[in-house]
């Protein structure tokens, strides 16, 4: 078992969101709302409910809006104060509260191997935390906490989800032994397989717990698929050496990085929201029927 707790998380935010243009040429995509709240703040939360304390954002030119939500706005807060809006007081003081948070520059769009590793100074020599903003899980239990349940120091653990053999082209994908129903010791790791070349179906999503000398794993890493340098590559050295689990998690995922899946995201938290699930429901029923 574990003796070091988890206690820093990356997020890797540098991203341009072509995907959401024309709205991203001016609003980061992570602080795109569902509801009420920035697409981010879901998966900082489901950190700090796993016992993260430190967050440590990588992000790029154009991402202030980003940042700025998780530190103190002074004017905004004196205005509610004076105003008598206390619930939203407290409701924007209490997403500050959460967390350190840091942000560190990517200047260069290398890939996702490199932007994790310009992390590397600010998170120093510990085991930490991956979570990647466009797959929101929802769960009864924290996902990035169910990856720490059960790991022993010096461990990486990724979270695994079945996929259709023809959608592994968009994901990592892990192939090992089955310890259980829902852990694997990995054995390979392959960035981005054509189905015919994919070792298996269980695809990684975004969550990661990796140990220290990833660093060092990282530093040594060429690019790969798509050109870029793949943090599938620097963790599969450690799956050579039979350091790595992955666990298929409870609970369910949104992919948010498309129009479509944030729509998707958006109505299932809006139907778990008391005060709004008559309403939402009702308008589901009504665009349903046009
Ligand atoms: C990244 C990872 C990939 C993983 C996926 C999960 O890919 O490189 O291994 O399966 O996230 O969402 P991206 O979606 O950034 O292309």
């Amino acid at each position: 078992m574990s003796q070091h707790p988890v206690r820093a998380a990356v997020f890797p935010v540098a991203g341009r969101g072509t995907r959401f243009l024309p709205v991203t040429k001016s609003v980061p995509k992570e602080v795109l709302p569902i509801v009420d709240r920035p697409c981010i703040e879901y998966v900082v939360t489901e950190a700090v409910a796993a016992g993260i304390e430190q967050i440590v954002f990588v992000t790029a030119e154009g991402k202030d809006a980003l940042v700025d939500y998780f530190r103190p706005n002074h004017d905004l807060e004196a205005y509610l104060e004076a105003t008598g809006k206390n619930v939203a007081l407290s409701q924007i003081q209490e997403v500050v509260r959460m967390a350190e948070v840091i942000a560190v520059r990517q200047d260069l769009a290398l890939g996702l191997g490199h932007a994790v590793l310009q992390a590397k100074e600010a998170v120093g020599d510990q085991d930490f935390a991956v979570l990647l903003g466009d797959d929101i899980i929802d769960a009864e239990r924290p996902a990035i906490g169910q990856l720490m349940e059960g790991r022993r120091d010096g461990q990486a653990v990724v979270a695994l989800m079945e996929v259709p053999r023809a959608d592994t082209r968009k994901y990592g994908v892990c192939a090992g032994t089955m310890l259980s129903p829902t852990r694997m010791a990995v054995e390979a790791m392959v960035e981005k397989p054509l189905p015919e070349n994919a070792p298996s179906n269980f695809a990684i999503v975004g969550r990661y717990i990796l140990p220290a000398d990833t660093w060092s794993r990282l530093e040594a890493t060429q690019a790969g698929a798509g050109g870029e340098i793949q943090l599938t590559d620097a963790i599969a050295q450690l799956a050579a050496q039979g350091r790595v689990i992955g666990q298929v998690f409870d609970g369910e995922r949104f992919d948010t990085g498309n129009v479509v899946g944030l729509l998707r995201a958006s109505l299932h938290f809006a139907l778990k929201r008391p005060d709004l699930k008559d309403a939402v429901q009702g308008l589901i029923h009504e665009m349903a029927s046009r």
